[in-house]
């Protein structure tokens, strides 16, 4: 039976405005990310460095505001210093994260051109698994200070005139797993977290840093860590990191489009756990949230065991995404909007070959992934102030969740052009859903666009000999009449809503 859920929109009634980060991917050193994906001197499409301009054209298509290098796990056995200077004197290293052999033919330089290329700014990660202060404070003056030092002096020396002047750091990554090299107690890490956070804001004060929080909220110290690393850090520190994937290994879709509920409990309890530690210290100063990994990640998990070691560009953890993935992957983008007033980065990762939006043929083919559509509509109509909804929907009960509501929606306005935007989630497999949204406030606005991802295969993929098998299509479907939007959300299907003021 079909459906019906409503929302209620006021225009000033709003959660926050979207910080663009929120909007971020990922590029690590693992399988084909950098070599074989952003970065092939052989193919018809590389550019004089060596980049494919095809992928370029991909990225820029995404407006990806930020993006984390060099890891993830890669970054805690990483000596940055291997991938600068001339080319032929990099060394070639066992790369003890992934089992591969890192060449190092792309380093902090070569990725700064390639971001500048794709329209793209760093978060850079140091390593505080086998490292620690000295090579953070000397990454921090290499990359930021103009010249007159050691560091700032040799990075002019290997051409590079201006300084990169990256922003946002990590400080680490997932040190609470065990899988990470040098694994560290939450005391441990925030100790050296705190002492590496100093002197990389004595180099650079302009920096913003984030540290480790849990690897995902099934970890055995979730909670505990975020706390201690807090009261280590505090002062010293802008954001705590969240991470989580998400899979259906089950076959369950309603479970697994209900996935999205437990991303919104995990923030909310960091968000807590960061506001204890503010009570506990009487600080006035907020600790927001950068959940700098997210995405699906399941479909390679098998497949990956298979892979030889010690090879370079590994075909690892290379996910073909379907169209039930994109659905999951919308309700995610939905959920860290409705954050918005704390997740101010967040990064899809990752965001070439390796559980990514965009693949990669070797010598052949680029092409959009499933999961590429919702990322791509939320990054390009997703800018502006969120809006606070409230939303009537019915609900259901899946195996690991209660009382999901059908319809999973936000609204975004965008003061800049005077548009709204609604995406939403029909969950239902069963039928369509009238979806009714009343505004309050909207006065002349007109329907533009409704833009529809569905497809009578859940498990439909994009592939090379089939790009274009699961696509986004426009409709012209939706009526506005006395403040009342009316429209139909397909049976599983990702939507997005666009009215704009009329200029009369
Ligand atoms: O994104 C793949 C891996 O997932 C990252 O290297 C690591 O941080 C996480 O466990």
């Amino acid at each position: 039976m079909q459906k019906k859920a409503k929302m209620i929109l006021d225009k000033d009634f709003k959660i926050s405005r979207v910080d663009k980060r929120i909007y971020g991917s990922f590029i690590e050193h693992l399988g084909r990310a950098v070599y074989d994906g952003i970065y092939e001197p052989d193919h018809k499409e590389a550019d004089e460095m060596g980049f494919r301009k095809d992928v370029i054209e991909l990225v820029k298509e995404l407006k990806v505001p930020i993006v984390r290098y060099p890891g993830g796990n890669f970054v805690s056995g990483y000596n940055w210093e291997d991938g600068i200077g001339p080319k032929e004197k990099r060394p070639r290293r066992l790369e003890l994260a992934w089992s591969s052999l890192e060449t190092n033919q792309i380093g902090i330089n070569e990725f700064s051109d390639w971001a500048k290329k794709a329209n793209t700014e760093i978060m850079m990660a140091i390593n505080l698994g086998t490292r620690g202060i000295d090579a953070a404070r000397n990454i921090v003056e290499y990359c930021n200070i103009r010249e007159g030092s050691y560091w700032s002096d040799l990075r002019k020396s290997h051409g590079y005139k201006e300084p990169h002047n990256i922003k946002l750091w990590n400080l680490g990554n997932e040190m609470d797993g065990p899988w990470q090299i040098g694994h560290k107690t939450a005391d441990e890490y925030g100790r050296i977290a705190c002492e590496a956070a100093k002197v990389m804001k004595i180099v650079d004060p302009s920096i913003e840093l984030v540290a480790c929080g849990s690897s995902n909220s099934s970890m055995p110290t979730f909670g505990q860590w975020e706390a201690t690393v807090l009261e280590h850090t505090y002062d010293y520190v802008d954001y705590i990191s969240m991470h989580t994937y998400y899979g259906n290994e089950e076959n369950d879709i309603e479970n697994f489009l209900a996935k999205s509920l437990d991303m919104d409990a995990f923030i909310k309890a960091v968000v807590s756990t960061a506001d204890y530690v503010k009570a506990k210290k009487r600080s006035r100063k907020t600790i927001n949230i950068s959940f700098d990994e997210w995405n699906v990640w399941f479909h390679s998990r098998e497949n990956d065991k298979k892979i030889e070691p010690w090879t370079i560009a590994p075909p690892l953890l290379e996910d073909v995404y379907t169209f039930e993935d994109a659905l999951l992957v919308g309700c995610l983008l939905i959920t860290l909007l409705k954050h918005a007033d704390r997740v101010k980065i967040a990064c899809l990762a990752q965001l070439v070959n390796v559980i990514a939006p965009i693949m990669t043929e070797k010598g052949g083919k680029a092409w959009r992934q499933t999961i590429y559509y919702p990322y791509l509509h939320a990054s390009t109509y997703g800018r502006g102030e969120v809006l606070a909804s409230v939303i009537d929907s019915p609900k259901y009960d899946s195996k690991d969740f209660s009382d999901v509501p059908f319809l999973e929606s936000i609204a975004v306005i965008n003061d800049e052009n005077d548009e709204l935007t609604i995406f939403a989630v029909n969950r239902d497999k069963a039928d369509s859903m009238l979806f009714e949204c009343e505004l309050k406030g909207f006065e002349n606005y007109r329907f533009v666009e409704h833009i529809v991802l569905e497809n009578s295969d859940i498990k439909a993929a994009n592939t090379k000999d089939n790009p274009d098998n699961v696509v986004p299509y426009s409709k012209n479907d939706c009526v506005i009449e006395d403040s009342l939007v009316r429209v139909l959300l397909p049976r599983l299907s990702w939507n997005v809503i666009r009215l704009a003021k009329s200029s009369k």
